[in-house]
């Protein structure tokens, strides 16, 4: 789809449609393409909606629609996908990848090849992909409206995951004598291969050659991987990827998605930061990274290219993120500094305001009978502020405010002292569970305007702010 560019319009404008987006929860893109859409439906214009007062809270109008929140927007979501099982061991591995498909919104839908069928039962795959399993080119119900042509027709993508060096041969020279290599050589759509084999069998020239024509072909690979075989005791290059790995890959290779933070480099910190006391002590906060890893994948889903700083969290790096482990405010100070020049940041991490003046060498020992010692605090750096006022300040600076009273009041006034474009606000209070919760409700502050949003998913919150950040960069870049 492509994309419109909201730029040249005067600010009365561009306030209007604005406030307009930030009613229906759209960006001010998809709010064009809306209006678009009614006029031409309508024959007649835009039904008007009422102006609204930005400073006024729209938690009651907002409305967003439901994403997936543990799997984040798989860019597969809603798309379906040809599976071909090849007969090798690791095709009990396909079980998992299907399940792991079909969790993230996928339909999958399954060939198996008869050497497959002597490593998983077409049972146990038809149970786990929700409907039939196809193997039989011969099929009489399935061939009589050409079944070996609609199924990859169907789809749009074909993974062949276990991929035998006998059915990469196959593929290679155009042999079609069974289901699997007919729908194979009949196929017009995108095609994904997870090789699997004994290291000998990868390595043997044959099998180069084959692996050659196909990625010249156009074929995509994942994998193999190097490790211990399970069938052989044999350790090298051929295992099949980890159904996490192929998820992965045909997520890259299913996202059609619109990429309008494309050449923009951002930088996001995100968890909290842990300050030794001694070797086994440390001062920390309750942050979990949620907040930050999603704002970090969201924007990496809109094509920007970002580097998230991270802090001790138990979460896994985002996809397609440049992931940095830090530990302490310094060292997340230091590693995001390091990335300037760049176009963004988004300073989710809360950051402990202080640390212990002194870190013990060896582990504080309880003294029988006197008191606990005293701890002297010194001030961290503060990592928004010296973003804010860089010299290599970037064109957007974007902080949270984790507040436990006056909101708003504090927001603004750090918005001020830090020197930065936006601050996302949230309020922090143990009731709301937002530290740790996969919740957050947030109102998004500028130096004129607050925007409050309803409760939502981290994944939503996400979102929401990066389109925003999509708008801002689309209306303050300027035309070539
Ligand atoms: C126990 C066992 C394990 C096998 N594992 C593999 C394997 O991992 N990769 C492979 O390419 N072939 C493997 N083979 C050989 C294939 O099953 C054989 O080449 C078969 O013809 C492949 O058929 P297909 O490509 O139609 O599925 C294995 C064979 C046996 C008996």
């Amino acid at each position: 789809m492509a994309s419109i560019t909201i730029r040249n319009l005067d600010d009365e404008t561009k306030q209007a449609l604005r406030e307009r987006a930030a009613q229906n929860g759209r960006s001010m893109e998809q709010e064009v393409r809306c209006l678009l859409d009614d006029a031409v439906s309508s024959g007649s214009g835009p039904e008007q909606k009422p102006r609204l007062n930005p400073a006024q809270d729209y938690t009651e109008t907002v409305s967003i629609s439901a994403v997936d929140e543990e799997f984040g927007n798989y860019p597969g979501a809603g798309k379906s996908v040809l599976l071909i099982i090849s007969g090798g061991i690791a095709a009990y591995k396909s079980l998992d990848l299907i399940r792991r498909l079909r969790e993230r919104g996928v339909e999958v839908r399954c060939v198996m090849t008869d050497a497959a069928a002597q490593f998983v039962t077409p049972m146990a795959v038809g149970a786990i992909a929700g409907g039939q399993v196809f193997s039989d080119l011969w099929d009489r119900a399935s061939e009589q409206d050409i079944g070996h042509i609609r199924l990859s027709r169907e789809a749009d993508l074909v993974i062949v995951a276990p991929a035998t060096a006998d059915l990469m041969a196959k593929m290679a020279h155009g042999l079609a004598d069974d289901l699997a290599s007919a729908v194979l050589l009949a196929n017009n759509r995108p095609v994904l291969i997870a090789p699997a084999m004994n290291p000998q069998m990868w390595a043997n020239p044959a099998t180069r050659r084959n692996a050659a024509l196909l990625a010249a072909d156009g074929i995509s690979f994942v994998g193999p991987a190097s490790g211990e075989m399970a069938e052989s005791g044999e350790a090298g290059r051929g295992r099949m990827a980890e159904p996490l790995e192929i998820v992965a890959a045909v997520g890259k290779l299913l996202d059609d998605r619109p990429r309008p933070l494309a050449g923009i480099r951002a930088v996001v910190t995100s968890g909290p930061t842990h300050e030794p006391i001694d070797p086994v002590r440390y001062i920390a906060n309750r942050s979990s990274g949620k907040q930050g890893h999603a704002i970090a994948r969201t924007l990496a889903q809109y094509g920007a290219d970002v580097t998230l700083v991270s802090g001790p969290v138990n979460l896994p790096d985002p996809d397609g993120v440049e992931t940095i482990h830090v530990e302490t405010a310094r060292e997340m100070a230091s590693a995001v500094e390091a990335q300037f020049p760049c176009d963004l940041a988004v300073m989710v991490a809360a950051v402990a305001d202080w640390r212990s003046a002194a870190t013990a060498t060896e582990k504080m020992k309880k003294q029988d009978g006197k008191g606990p010692g005293s701890l002297e605090l010194v001030e961290n750096p503060d990592i928004l502020k010296m973003v804010g006022h860089s010299a290599d300040r970037p064109r957007l600076v974007v902080g949270f405010a984790a507040e436990t009273q006056n909101l708003e009041t504090n927001a603004r006034a750090k918005l001020k002292r830090k020197n930065a474009d936006w601050i996302i606000a949230n309020d922090v209070s143990p009731e709301g569970g937002v530290m740790g919760g996969d919740r957050n409700q947030i109102a998004i502050i500028d130096a004129k305007t607050t925007l409050k949003l309803p409760d939502l998913s981290k994944t939503e919150v996400a979102t929401q702010i990066v389109e925003r950040i999509a708008d801002w960069f689309a209306e303050n870049t300027a035309s070539a």
